[in-house]
């Protein structure tokens, strides 16, 4: 059933939330003991090498995969031409997570859409067979022209008419932002673009399907939702959810890439299915450049302001790349509508088609982009009307959501632009551009605002308790390396007062309590809630036995009178009347107390409030005034994020976001070969990403909010708000250090030269 909680978490303070945990699964993960999907092993494997398209758009005219199929060890190729027919054929399927359109089916036809597109799969008894036999595949193509230049398409934009579910469009126009914008008496419109990035986590996508003589499967799969690709998998090839088994433990990063089911999952199970034998299919470092990708984007921003720097009128216009098959959309503009108090907006938010995979979700999709682009056009106002950046951004404080006019649930953004100040020293900062320095480096300080969505999904948990004192809590939710396995073991063990070691978690397997995917920086918040309910539950019945033990000190209190602590329940106030969990326990007759539970977010909460993460962010930057190598030398984020449930795991993200927005500020880059339409850079010897050497001190400060609203147990999320800002506060403090206003990220060495 589901229950609606609204604030499950009392007076008690519980022993391991808000404290610094250890990863749970952390052993596991460094000893090599957690398994992922390409990993696992099962007699009689075959090995599935996927061959892509190496033109960008047009249809292939002959495929020929005899020599191939003639080396010995090859089990089959499959390509459009013998590809099985599967039922969403004729029935179209969705995904949790798609936007409007067609989805790509694999081998579907011999058209070509887009650079690097799968257009055969070789099964062979061993990789490296299937690796090679995938060279002897002879294709000869007919080539059309093709679009994949989004400054060409500028002109062909549309706005998104089915909009994609989750994805606010643009709010109306407030006011007359270009009446406001003409009177304003300072005033500029700049374009910013960030280059294409690609999704590059060290595990790359992969599916090893275990073929069952039933006929049934059970699949390992790279994922952010293991019932997702379970829908998926059903959904296309017309199987019953009891066939398809999806598993998913760990995930070597993902961060969006997991969101949607890619294609590697279609060809094994597909290949699985025909030859009724266990698959696997890895894509390699390079393949993980042809599919999902933070989309390339145009944003303009005009800003006017009155000469002490008080905004009247924001316009903000972005046009993001998508396919020519789905219109993948995110949330660009809105925060430039929602950050500040200004009276006049205008925000506009539009797709183009072109020769390119679907645009995918990668970190805070949108406000990654869009907030870049805000926080460095309000920097450029800190300099034109020579308000201090902090200053300017208190001045201009946003008090409610003026998208929705609703007050925000919880917002301690001034406390995180005084304490980040405070730890970093902003006070020392002299303003005039180049004018601090030490040795040949030119040192910059700039700053930004940060802020995502605090969400909440409906989401299904299990506890169980069994005679020994030991707890199992399950979910169907992932664990992106984000610390899932640990927060779930902490509310479990403090609602029931024992220890963490006694808490085993099980999550990342279809066959449990149904969960969405983890994405939206809404996983602790969901699943932490619905933890907390299952766990509660459990409580109640126990307690209910308690009461019943022969001679029970409890006979005559009620539920909120006692504490659950050590292992025992007793009276509140007096630890020395209890009955002991493996008492109560006993008491049941039963081996084990289970109980499952659904929470979602509370509709008439959600009605009136807007719940999200801020962030301010100051970085140092010091620039080699002749070789040009920019060093981040300094970052502090300060992050009002509600409750956070682990100090630990909680910092982590937040580095890990920060590294992303290092990496996005000066790194990371997918380099489109325009002429030939396909990305140059495939490998991360020439993409770039942030090694250690760029990574220097990050002190992360969580600032103090309190916040009911948001989730039952006063938990926002910290997934995506650890990049959002952290690029924009890196090329102010650029500008602030060289006195180079460079609005196309990354900033690489030859721009500040
Ligand atoms: Mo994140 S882009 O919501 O996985």
């Amino acid at each position: 059933m589901t229950s609606n909680i609204t604030n499950l978490d009392g007076k008690r303070a519980g022993r391991y939330v808000g404290t610094a945990q250890r990863r749970i699964d952390g052993r596991l993960k460094v000893t090599g003991g957690a398994k992922y999907a390409g990993e696992f092993p099962t007699p009689g494997l075959t090995y599935g090498y996927v061959v892509s398209s190496e033109i960008t758009h047009g249809k292939i005219t002959r495929i020929d995969a005899s020599a191939a199929e003639a080396v010995p060890g090859v089990i089959k190729v499959f390509t459009y031409k013998n590809r099985p027919k599967i039922a969403s054929d004729d029935k179209k399927y969705q995904d949790q997570t798609a936007p409007p359109g067609s989805p790509m089916r694999p081998l579907g036809d011999e058209k070509i859409a887009y650079a690097g597109q799968p257009i055969a799969l070789v099964v062979a008894e061993t990789f490296e067979l299937a690796r090679h036999a995938a060279t002897l595949v002879h294709i000869e193509y007919e080539t059309k022209p093709h679009k994949t230049d989004l400054e060409a398409e500028r002109s062909s934009s549309y706005e998104p008419k089915e909009k994609r579910s989750g994805i606010a469009p643009p709010p109306p126009p407030r006011g007359d932002a270009d009446a406001a914008f003409a009177k304003a008496p300072v005033k500029f419109e700049n374009e910013y673009r960030v280059a294409v990035e690609h999704h590059n986590p060290m595990e790359p996508h992969a599916t090893t399907v275990v073929w069952h003589d039933d006929g049934k499967m059970t699949v390992y799969d790279k994922t952010q939702g293991v019932q997702n690709s379970q829908n998926y998998v059903t959904g296309i090839f017309g199987l019953k959810k009891d066939d398809v088994r999806v598993i998913s433990p760990f995930v070597g990063g993902a961060f969006g890439s997991g969101l949607r089911p890619q294609y590697q999952l279609f060809l094994a199970v597909m290949a699985a299915m025909e030859l009724k034998r266990s698959v696997r299919v890895v894509l390699t470092r390079d393949q993980m450049f042809t599919f999902t990708h933070r989309p390339d984007t145009i944003q303009t921003l005009g800003i006017g302001a009155d000469k002490d720097g008080k905004l009247q009128a924001i316009r903000h216009d972005a046009v993001a790349e998508t396919s020519t098959f789905e219109d993948y959309q995110e949330v660009v503009v809105n925060w430039s509508g929602l950050l500040y108090d200004c009276a006049n907006t205008k925000l506009t938010y539009e797709i183009a088609k072109m020769n390119v995979y679907t645009p995918g979700d990668m970190r805070a999709p949108g406000a990654t982009l869009g907030v870049y682009a805000l926080e460095a056009a309000m920097d450029e106002l800190a300099y034109a009307t020579g308000v201090d950046p902090v200053e300017l951004r208190l001045k201009n404080y946003a008090e409610k959501d003026q998208n929705e006019d609703k007050p925000f649930s919880s917002k301690e953004l001034r406390a995180c632009y005084r304490q980040g100040a405070e730890r970093f020293g902003w006070s020392k900062r002299s303003a005039e551009p180049r004018s601090m320095r030490e040795g040949r480096e030119l040192i910059g300080w700039g700053m930004a605002t940060g802020v995502w969505e605090a969400m909440m999904q409906e989401t299904s948990a299990r506890a169980t308790l069994t005679a020994g004192g030991k707890l199992e809590v399950a979910a169907a939710t992932a664990d992106i390396g984000t610390g899932t396995y640990t927060i779930m073991a902490q509310i479990a063990a403090d609602e029931l007062g024992i220890p963490i070691d006694d808490v085993t978690v099980k999550i990342g397997d279809s066959s449990l309590p149904k969960a969405p995917v983890e994405g939206g920086s809404w996983a602790a918040a969901s699943t932490g809630t619905a933890v907390k309910a299952a766990c509660h539950k459990v409580r109640e019945k126990l307690f209910n036995h308690a009461r019943k033990v022969e001679g029970s000190p409890l006979a005559n209190f009620g539920i909120d009178r006692v504490v659950f602590e050590n292992g025992r329940i007793s009276v509140s106030g007096d630890p020395s009347r209890f009955v002991t969990l493996a008492d109560a326990m006993a008491a049941t007759g039963e081996r084990e107390i289970s109980a499952e539970e659904t929470t979602a977010p509370d509709p008439e909460t959600k009605k009136k409030y807007s719940g999200y993460t801020h962030s301010a962010i100051f970085a140092e930057v010091r620039v080699d005034e002749e070789l040009g190598v920019i060093r981040v030398t300094r970052i502090v984020d300060a992050v009002a994020a509600g409750k956070i449930l682990n100090l630990k795991t909680a910092r982590s993200q937040i580095l890990g976001g920060v590294v992303f927005g290092i990496g996005m500020a000066l790194h990371e880059e997918s380099l489109m070969d325009k002429k030939l339409g396909r990305f140059m850079n495939h490998n991360i010897a020439e993409y770039h990403i942030p090694a250690n050497a760029d990574v220097h001190d990050i002190d992360v400060i969580f600032v103090d909010e309190q916040d009911d609203k948001a989730s039952p147990i006063g938990v926002k999320g910290l997934g995506e708000i650890g990049i959002v800002g952290t690029a924009a506060a890196i090329a102010n403090a650029i500008f602030h250090a060289t006195g180079r206003r460079i609005r196309h990220l990354p900033i690489t060495i030859d721009k500040v030269m």
